[in-house]
């Protein structure tokens, strides 16, 4: 028999309780920084030492943090159903916990890329990509990130896999950056929808929608174990 497939969409909270900050909570990153100095092409332009640090600081962070149980949770999920995550994350933390399907929106904190052509993809060695680090064409490396105001390369294939879910998760976004948040909308209005946020997310208009008040780590073991039965 083929197994059902089921989506799941995360953003920055389910990392939150492996130690990695979310964007818009109140201690989030971008209370921290401003979005317009760290993560456009303007700031690029303007500062790449600041933009490069401010990943570096990101990947060493990544690189010390651990799955917590809500990545282990949706890895247990594979064992009965086709599973594929698609993460607005950075980090590879759905991966590290095991995840075979995994779509990176938002790009990868472990890799860099040629300014010149995007095509050259390269695995990071340590945690930092250095001013005057080069790819093989000549040109400085830059963070494999999808800035605001940047095409998001991924988004055609990930609506096509929301549409074919049967069952689709949403999991630790606030659902306000586009195009990405819109994914919803391609998901079948008969399909069931789980949501786990301990906040309140907007997402009227969603049909077959349950909505999970809780953080990752409690809501999606306990989801996870109703639909493993
Ligand atoms: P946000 O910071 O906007 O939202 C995080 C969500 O996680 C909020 O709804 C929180 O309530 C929720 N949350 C916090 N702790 C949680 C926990 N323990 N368990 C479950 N949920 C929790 O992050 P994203 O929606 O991922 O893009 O942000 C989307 C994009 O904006 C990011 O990919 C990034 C950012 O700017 C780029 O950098 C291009």
């Amino acid at each position: 028999m083929t197994k059902q497939k089921i989506v799941v969409f995360t953003g920055a909270g389910i990392s939150a309780e492996s130690g990695i900050k979310t964007f818009r909570d109140s201690d989030g990153l971008w209370e921290e920084y401003n979005i317009n100095d760290v993560a456009t092409p303007q700031a690029w332009a303007k500062n790449r030492e600041l933009v490069l640090e401010f990943y570096n600081k990101r990947r060493k962070q990544t690189q010390e943090a651990q799955p917590n149980l809500a990545h282990k949770a949706l890895k247990e999920l594979e064992k009965k159903y086709d599973v594929t995550i698609i993460t607005q994350n950075i980090d590879d933390l759905h991966e590290r916990a095991g995840s075979k399907k995994v779509v990176h929106l938002h790009g990868e904190i472990n890799k860099a890329r040629s300014t010149l052509d995007e095509t050259l993809v390269y695995k990071i060695k340590g945690t930092e990509i250095k001013l005057g680090e080069k790819c093989e064409r000549g040109s400085q490396l830059r963070p494999h990130i999808v800035w605001f105001g940047e095409q998001v390369p991924m988004m055609d294939v990930a609506y096509k896999m929301a549409a074919e879910a049967d069952i689709f998760i949403v999991v630790g976004t606030s659902l306000v950056v586009y195009p990405a948040a819109g994914i919803l909308n391609y998901v079948a209005p008969t399909v069931p929808k789980y949501m786990i946020d301990p906040s309140d997310v907007n997402v009227s208009g969603i049909k077959n929608l349950t909505i999970i008040k809780q953080k990752a780590s409690v809501g999606l073991p306990q989801l996870v174990e109703e639909l493993m039965k």
